[in-house]
């Protein structure tokens, strides 16, 4: 417990290189089930999902009352559901949604000034909520993070409180963290409800996430309906969750790969330029930013947004590469291990996003930064968007030099970052 709290990371590839590819281990919470190899990943989360259910404790997400797709057991429930969500991603709102990460991502670049230290952080938290919620609400929202980041924060506690011994018992108690979370998140609650209200109007013509789960049950264009307005809430919080926290941690890294890689830092601002020269920036030249979009698979593949996979519970005895693996067991994909190793990688450890660009670049199933299916990530249009748009918004403009050399580390904020990321913005111009 003592090397897990200390290095989150550090202790799997520990265990990887000590035991293998899987391996067994026990915390207060119950043994776990460390899986390293991209085949038995697939062997359990990609072809035995009902086997290995995701294991999200009920009382993770205080603020969220309902199952929620990302909640409900793999089964038919699950298969509605994850449906319902896909298709909100039409041509015609994924256009919508690329729009708006373009118009926020130029505001959020617009808003930096020239020779100012700010908190990065602080700046992608607030970009990538705007972005975020304005496409899951509808545009017109004045909201700032703060109802985002109590109850983010809440969550991520109540994941620590989980993994001690007693944890039903404290889970029980008032917590401060919990009681802050009721009360910062009514403004978006209000918000919400409101936005559910005008997607019930016929002439309504709204393109938000809420939207499409409003209309789609409506018109039983899906298979799925929610029960009341409060799932629906629960749904999009839950989507918001899934969505803010990793978008934040993959921005979050731009300064310092971009800093120490000047030469990925020019091809970069030299596609940028060449896309949309002196005009502003446009949701058609996401398209066009392959290089950029390439930086993040980069990114996703040194700093996977869930260095581990939710863990899934065996829910009987059964085998694993050819292991016994105990009813009840956690079964822990390891991206962060898969994602660096050297049998599978040419040179892991170099940020070089070229190899995206490459034939062979990603070894089959050994790159899961969205999960795994039937269980893997359904807003991928969304949240790569949201980050190309950004990076390319920066760039144009900006040269992001970090203060300090050492890469953000994890903690309990939004973005699993725990501190601030002091980074000087420098114009391009001068630079
Ligand atoms: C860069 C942004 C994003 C990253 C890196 C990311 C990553 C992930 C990962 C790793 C999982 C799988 C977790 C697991 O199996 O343990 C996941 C699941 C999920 N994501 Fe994302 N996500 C992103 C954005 C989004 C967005 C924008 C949405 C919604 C609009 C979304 C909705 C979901 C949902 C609903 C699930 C659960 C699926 C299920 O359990 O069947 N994500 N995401």
């Amino acid at each position: 417990m003592r090397r897990l709290a200390a290095d989150y990371t550090g202790f799997f590839h520990w265990l990887h290189e000590h035991w293998g590819d899987v391996v067994y281990f026990e915390v207060p919470n119950g043994g776990h089930c460390a899986v390293f190899d991209p085949d038995i990943a697939e062997e359990a989360l990609g072809r035995s999902p009902e086997l290995f259910q995701k294991d999200t404790p009920e009382f993770a997400f205080e603020v969220i009352q309902s199952p929620c797709l990302a909640r409900t057991p793999f089964g038919d429930e699950h298969r509605r559901l994850s449906d319902l969500m896909v298709t909100a991603f039409t041509p015609e709102r994924t256009a919508a949604f690329r729009r708006i990460a373009v118009s926020e991502a130029s505001s959020f670049a617009e808003e930096l000034a020239a020779g100012s230290t700010v908190d990065f952080r602080a700046e992608v938290e607030r970009y990538t909520w705007n972005a975020l919620t304005t496409s899951m609400l509808g545009a017109g929202r004045e909201l700032g993070p703060g109802p985002g980041l109590a109850m983010m924060r809440a969550a991520k506690l109540s994941f620590i409180v989980f993994a001690m011994p007693g944890y039903r018992l404290l889970r029980k108690l008032p917590l401060p963290h919990d009681l802050k979370a009721r009360r910062a998140i009514k403004p978006l609650d209000a918000a919400v409800y409101d936005s559910i209200r005008k997607a019930r109007d016929p002439d309504s013509r709204e393109t938000s996430l809420i939207a499409h789960f409003v209309q789609a049950t409506e018109r039983g264009e899906s298979d799925w309906s929610f029960g009341s307005d409060s799932e629906i809430r629960d749904e999009a919080y839950a989507a918001f969750v899934g969505a803010w926290d990793p978008a934040v941690h993959a921005m979050a890294y731009i300064p310092h790969y971009l800093s120490r890689n000047p030469g990925v830092r020019a091809r970069l601002e030299e596609e940028v330029d060449r896309v949309a020269g002196d005009r502003p920036l446009r949701a058609e030249d996401l398209d066009r930013l392959p290089y950029a979009e390439a930086c993040f698979n980069e990114l996703l593949r040194l700093q996977p947004a869930a260095p581990l996979l939710v863990p899934r519970r065996a829910v009987r005895d059964t085998s694993l590469g050819g292991y016994f693996i105990p009813r009840g067991t956690l079964v822990d994909v390891v991206t962060h291990v898969m994602h660096r190793r050297v049998d599978h990688w040419r040179d892991p450890g170099e940020f070089r996003p070229e190899r995206w660009l490459e034939g062979q670049a990603c070894p089959w199933g050994v790159y899961r930064p969205f999960g795994i299916e039937p269980r893997g990530c359904k807003g991928v249009p969304l949240g790569m968007a949201v980050l190309v748009a950004g990076l390319a918004a920066l760039v144009r403009k900006w040269r992001l030099e970090p203060e300090s050399d050492e890469l953000p580390a994890d903690g309990l904020e939004v973005g699993i970052l725990s501190s601030p990321i002091r980074t000087r913005v420098v114009s391009r111009e001068a630079a």
